[in-house]
């Protein structure tokens, strides 16, 4: 067995797990981090790829966004497609606040070199990870790599391990409350290199169905359609999904897709789940271990990093000042943005999907469209919600 000591173990290395040990790195607490994965397969997976102003701020600090600031492309609106018209939400205009365009893949890219660069210790291909103690205070994990066993005793567990990983599923049943919506269709996402014939993201409503035109760069976009349950990939060619693509964007736009074979094609169910509270002990959740979002109002890579954000702050007081008070109002803290996009992502899923059968339902989507273009107040709402709301560093 191969021990080991760290203040905070952190569990997981996807954008949550390597920020909050970038995070805590810069306040002088150590952290061991374990991903299940290699490195290669977790930068691999294709993601999100909107930032809110807060967001990139907490990259700002946590020294990570060189790359961010010189790549990232800022976006002032973001344009809704609904019955071959094309309407502007005008955030910048309306708020005050734009959204910067940069894939998850890329943010966590950086802070992997901004940890190799930290002298920090990460072990990848952890297998079998287990939490123990974690009502007590010295908590400890187990895991293997290589056949090798390891434990790590530290003062807190950091669950940054997603929706599938170990860390919720240890907390006894009685001690969650779990929240959640399962929407009957998924998004099929395609990735391709050709310059984005748009210049902003386009969420369109259509009788196929709903479709997003979005882009990673100057050179690449990223592509969705609304598709069922029972899909599967294979019967998913290239042509089958531009066609569609187009189908389901007005006129102007489709007739300029220019088709290109893609790099990466994957399905994602849609789905909005929370659990409460954040914390058993000495284990908090953070990210998609504590929440999802549907992707449709792109806040689940934000809402990870408020969650991480205020996860360190919390830890710095209690190394700092000996508190635990920030430690006990993290879950709260963490719940009260949380609900706010999980209530904006469920009502920008509901405006624009087609949901089978539900006549009502859609003459309801087309009046609160309508509603939407028309008014000033309603825009501004959207924006609001889709620059992200506000949040105050301790
Ligand atoms: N042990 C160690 N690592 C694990 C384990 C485990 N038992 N189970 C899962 N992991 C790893 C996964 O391999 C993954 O790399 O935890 C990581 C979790 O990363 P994400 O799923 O990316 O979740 P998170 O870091 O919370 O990121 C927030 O924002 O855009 C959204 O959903 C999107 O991934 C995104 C999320
Ligand atoms: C993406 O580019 O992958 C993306 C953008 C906006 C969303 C969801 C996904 O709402």
């Amino acid at each position: 067995m191969t021990r080991h000591r760290a203040q905070v173990a952190i569990i997981g290395g996807g954008p949550a797990g390597l920020l909050l040990g970038q995070l805590l790195h810069r306040e002088g607490i150590d952290a061991i981090l374990l991903e299940r994965r290699s490195a290669e397969y977790v930068l691999g997976r294709i993601r999100a790829g909107v930032l809110e102003q807060g967001t990139v701020a907490v990259l700002e600090r946590a020294g990570v966004a060189t790359r961010l600031r010189e790549e990232g492309l800022v976006h002032d609106g973001v344009e809704i497609g609904f019955r071959g018209r094309r309407h502007r939400i005008a955030l910048k205009a309306l708020v005050g606040k734009n959204v910067t365009v940069y894939g998850q893949t890329e943010m966590t890219r950086d802070l992997m070199d901004a940890r190799a660069q930290s002298g920090t210790t990460s072990i990848y291909e952890a297998e079998d990870v287990q939490v123990h103690d974690v009502t007590g205070i010295t908590p400890r994990v187990t895991f293997r790599v290589h056949g090798v066993a390891h434990e790590i005793a530290c003062d807190f567990i950091a669950g940054c391990d997603g929706f599938h990983g170990v860390c919720r599923p240890s907390i006894p049943a009685d001690r969650l409350a779990v929240f959640e919506r399962v929407y009957p269709f998924g998004w099929l996402g395609v990735l391709a290199d050709v310059p984005p014939p748009w210049d902003e993201l386009i969420y369109a409503n259509s009788e196929r169905g709903f479709a997003l035109a979005s882009m990673r760069s100057p050179t690449r976009v990223r592509c969705y359609v609304q598709c069922g349950l029972d899909e599967r990939i294979e019967d998913w060619s290239d042509a089958r999904f531009w066609d569609e693509f187009r189908r389901r964007m007005c006129e102007e736009v489709a007739d300029r897709v220019t088709t290109a074979p893609s790099i990466e094609k994957s399905i994602a169910p849609l789905r909005s789940f929370v659990v409460e509270p954040l914390r058993y002990g000495r284990l908090f959740l953070a990210g998609d271990a504590a929440h999802i979002v549907p992707p449709t109002g792109a806040k689940g890579l934000n809402l990870a990093v408020s969650d991480v954000f205020f996860l360190h702050e919390a830890l710095r007081d209690f190394y700092r000042e000996h508190s635990e008070h920030p430690l006990d109002e993290y879950s709260a803290r963490c719940l009260r943005r949380i609900w706010k996009a999980e209530r904006f992502s469920w009502w920008m899923t509901r405006q624009l999907h087609r949901f089978p059968g539900d006549a009502f339902a859609r003459r309801m989507q087309e009046t609160e469209l309508e509603y939407l273009f028309e008014s000033e107040a309603a825009q501004k709402s959207m924006a609001e919600n889709y620059v992200g709301l506000p949040f105050q560093p301790r």
